[in-house]
């Protein structure tokens, strides 16, 4: 009765706040999300003349891993003002051939964490917009943009557990659980 959530995290480094805030998603949706998660840092830089000779494995790997999903789920930083480039190079990969998109008609949720006070809200809507344009069906709230994440990660465990934002990714699970259902009973 799990929903199985494909996950994807918009930072490839090591100690990543939001690979942190998806880890609590993770922690905070026991029982009800069974978490895929899917990486991005192997993907090749997106070219359509590789893409003539068919996708390169690791291509392939990724579209298998997000279409076994109920939903997804894209936990972002901000990078000058929208998502860091290996996000965008793994959705243009998913997008494609067009016919046969990734995320066409399919539940999508987005969520994000920076150092700075408005908490990736311009990744977000340059996310949001992509999403749109893949014609994935992307849940436009409870929105989750956790501002000064450096200031809520637990000294002793090094995870988010501060209640605020564990209400908020609550939120988040109660309201795209809902929605991924809501979708599956019009199919
Ligand atoms: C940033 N950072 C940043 N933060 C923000 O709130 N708005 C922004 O536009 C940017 N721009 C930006 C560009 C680049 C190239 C880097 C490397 C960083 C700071 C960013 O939020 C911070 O490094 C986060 O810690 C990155 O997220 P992870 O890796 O901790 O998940």
């Amino acid at each position: 009765d799990m929903l199985e959530i494909a996950a994807i995290c918009g930072s490839l480094r090591k100690d990543s706040f939001n690979k942190k805030l998806l880890e609590a998603v993770e922690r905070e949706s026991k029982g009800k999300w069974k978490i895929k998660f899917v990486e991005i840092n192997r993907l090749p830089l997106f070219n359509e003349d590789i893409e003539k000779g068919g996708d390169p494995e690791e291509v392939a790997i990724f579209k298998e891993k997000l279409k076994g999903a109920d939903g997804t789920l894209i936990i972002t930083p901000e990078y000058n003002s929208g998502m860091p480039g290996g996000l965008k190079n793994a959705l243009d990969w998913a997008s494609r051939p067009v016919q046969d998109s990734v995320f066409k008609n399919t539940p999508a949720a987005v969520a994000g964490a920076s150092p700075g006070r408005a908490g990736t809200a311009l990744a977000q809507m340059q996310l949001r917009q992509t999403l749109v344009a893949m014609e994935a069906n992307v849940m436009s709230g409870p929105k989750v943009l956790v501002g000064e994440v450096h200031k809520i990660i637990d000294s002793e465990t090094n995870q988010i557990t501060d209640p605020r934002t564990l209400s908020n990714l609550q939120s988040l699970i109660h309201g795209f659980t809902a929605f991924v259902e809501m979708y599956q009973k019009e199919q």
